[in-house]
Order: structure tokens, then sequence, then C-alpha cells
């Protein structure tokens, strides 16, 4: 497979758990988190695909493309370690669904990164809440991937007991 090919299934696979998880979560209440707003491109799909629920965005800094750029309060600068110490306060309810996309090609800080992220999100989830991950995070109850999308691609779970 070239790397174009390889490019192109990754994002298909994005694609195909994003708009899986918006079916998860129908009917059920709360904000949504995007970590890793990045260019914009996963936050502006689950914006269209989300309605009117609220989607908080975190970033170290802000790099997206200008359509995509999350109004002032539903954006959270800084880096994720702050930014989550920040969260629960600003967002005053626990979300329903996160989607953390924060690999980098640093695989050393990006493991130490996904081993940090899986139990410093959990306080800000509610039970039962989808988390989608483009990298694997201890502690929370894998779920199957959408048709099509090959395992280890991308890394789907439900927290706790709830839904
Ligand atoms: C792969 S990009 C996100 C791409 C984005 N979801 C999109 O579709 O355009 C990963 C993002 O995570 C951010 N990031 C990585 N580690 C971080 C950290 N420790 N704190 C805050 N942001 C971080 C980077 O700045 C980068 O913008």
């Amino acid at each position: 497979m070239s790397r174009l090919d390889s490019f192109i299934r990754r994002l298909e696979a994005q694609r195909a758990c994003l708009d899986h998880v918006v079916g998860l979560i129908a009917g059920r209440d709360g904000p949504a988190l995007e970590i890793g707003l990045g260019n914009g491109r996963t936050y502006d799909h689950l914006r269209a695909r989300l309605g009117d629920r609220a989607l908080y965005a975190f970033d170290r800094e802000l790099k997206a493309h200008p359509d995509c750029v999350p109004p002032a309060e539903f954006l959270i600068l800084g880096d994720f370690r702050d930014g989550f110490r920040l969260a629960s306060v600003r967002i005053g309810r626990p979300a329903v669904l996160a989607h953390c996309d924060f690999g980098s090609g640093d695989r050393a800080a990006t493991a130490a990164l996904a081993a940090w992220l899986g139990p410093a999100l959990k306080p800000l989830l509610a039970p039962g809440a989808i988390v989608l991950s483009d990298q694997a995070l201890d502690g929370f109850r894998p779920l199957p991937l959408p048709a099509g999308v090959a395992e280890g691609r991308y890394f789907l779970y439900r927290h706790g007991d709830g839904g």
C-alpha cells in the first residue's frame, strides 16, 4: 500500500468513526470534547453533525483554519494538562463524547501523552460517555469499530458502566 493509500484510509476511518460516535450519543444530553483542534478538520466535521450540542475544543495553540475557529467560550488553549484542570470548571457538566486526536511524529511523546490522557480525561466524562481516539487509551471499555475500519486504526471506548 502506498503512503497515499494509507493516508486516505486513515482519513476515511476517522470520518467513519466520527459519524458512528455521533449516532452512539444520540438522545444523550451533554457537551462533546475535541481534544486536539489542530487545523480544525475533525472539529468542523463534528460541529456539522452535532447540531446545537456544545462542542469544546482543546489545543496548546490556535492554528485552525479561520472557518474552523471555535467561539471563545468553547476554546480551551494551553497544554492539555492545564486545559483539563480548567475544563471541569469552565464546562460545568460532564461530557458524553470525547474525540482525542493528538498523535504526532514523536512516538515517545505521543505514548507518554496517551498514558497520561486516559486517566486525566475520566473526571470530565459522564458515565457511559463515548471516547474516540487516534491512540490506544487505558482504563476504558473497548467498543467495536464501525464496519470497514481496521482494528488498531482508530480506538473506540465507553467510559464506566453507564449507557
Ligand atoms: C493531529 S493534530 C489534530 C488534528 C485535528 N483534529 C484536525 O482534524 O485538524 C494534534 C493536535 O494536538 C495538539 N497537541 C498535542 N499535544 C498537546 C498537548 N500536550 N497539549 C495541547 N495540545 C496538544 C497539537 O498542537 C495538534 O494541533
